[in-house]
């Protein structure tokens, strides 16, 4: 494994938090404007989460861990009791925004579980327990995403093209995001690949955020619009593809951006093999399987417009699902911050990561 420290700079930091503050880019403005935006509340940052101008399973659950902090900062005067009614009503409320990646609930819950722990303390000595969990919540997830570009880097040679759908990448972690990290690390061991960038319909996040990143940080991209995947892997440009994940349950179905599945698919009649990369905060044992996993439907606007421009009739029916669910089966192998785990999914995921 290389012990090079690369030197990220180019890649926008999505989040950051200092002297009490949250500070994300905005992403529904990528790519023509890079605009950082300060949180001045727990319901600014539920909505930032919900309009996705944070976005990602890994980032939205350390936004959420930050944003918990703003709904008790004012509270610290009040006693032990009182101090945790009010940590866990904001916790419910900050897991209402957005409910298929399980990274939100699961920073949630780590931060409550920190406050509960402390029998003895005050409000004021759990506040700062808290503020020091959200920041190791936002630091461990940096050590992961390198562990899976570590893990994940092998996969990718000299000569292959790599398709990803969706973006996974630093804009969706804290720094070299999942799908793409085994990607930003095989550029720097000077690996010559390409990388094909579904766009990611309807809100294009593989055109306006990973091609965005990959093509500033060096990387050859090419963007291609979802319905051309097939093409392009028939055309024998596609070696593999990796994507990221919101949730994967207990026994490798995996949830992942609307469109996901169809490129599993794909990828299985071209036989090709498909790559989730994974961090174990998105692995849910306690959802049993994909049939299991909530997916959160959105609003109808974003079929019926493209940007500010109406492109279906009003009124019309329109489905919207945010997500879909990848079957276990169509999934080569999951590249996680402890090593690729390959099939049976059920019985290696509990080996690595269970309990
Ligand atoms: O709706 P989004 O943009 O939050 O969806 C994001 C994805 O589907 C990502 O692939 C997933 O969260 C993994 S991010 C490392």
């Amino acid at each position: 494994m290389s012990e090079k420290k690369a030197d990220y700079s180019s890649l926008a930091q999505t989040l950051s938090w200092k002297d009490g503050v949250l500070t994300l880019i905005d992403q529904t403005l990528l790519p023509v404007e890079v605009k950082f935006e300060e949180q001045k509340s727990i319901e600014q940052v539920w909505d930032s989460i919900k309009k996705l101008k944070v976005r990602g399973a890994p980032a939205i659950g350390i936004a959420g861990a930050y944003g918990l902090l703003y709904g008790v900062k004012d509270k610290t005067d009040l006693s032990r009791e009182a101090f945790l009614r009010e940590l866990r009503k904001s916790a419910e409320y900050l897991d209402t925004s957005r409910p298929t990646a399980v990274n939100l609930s699961w920073a949630l819950k780590r931060m409550v579980s920190v406050a509960e722990n402390m029998k003895e303390s005050t409000a004021a000595e759990m506040y700062a327990a808290l503020e020091k969990e959200a920041v190791t919540i936002h630091d461990e997830d940096r050590a992961i995403c390198r562990n899976i570009g570590l893990n994940g880097k092998v996969l990718i040679k000299d000569g292959m093209g790599v398709l990803t759908h969706c973006n996974a990448g630093s804009l969706a972690t804290s720094e070299l995001g999942t799908a793409t990290a085994p990607m930003y690390l095989a550029h720097e061991d000077g690996v010559r690949f390409r990388v094909y960038a579904d766009e990611t319909r309807p809100l294009l996040q593989g055109a306006r955020l990973t091609s965005w990143e990959l093509q500033q940080s060096g990387i050859d991209v090419t963007l291609i619009t979802d319905n051309m995947a097939a093409f392009i892997m028939s055309k024998k440009l596609i070696d593999l593809a990796i994507v990221g994940c919101d949730r994967v349950a207990a026994n490798g179905d995996t949830a992942n951006k609307i469109g996901t599945m169809g490129v599993a698919i794909l990828a299985q009649h071209f036989n090709l093999p498909l790559y989730i990369a994974c961090p174990s905060s998105t692995i849910d044992f306690e959802t049993e399987s994909g049939d299991d996993i909530v997916i959160e439907e959105r609003d109808p606007e974003e079929v019926t417009f493209f940007g500010a421009r109406r492109t279906g009739p009003e009124g019309i029916k329109v489905r919207n699902p945010a997500f879909d669910v990848t079957p276990h089966e169509l999934i080569a192998g999951f590249i996680t911050e402890k090593g690729i785990i390959y099939p049976p999914f059920k019985e290696n995921l509990k080996k690595v990561f269970g309990e």
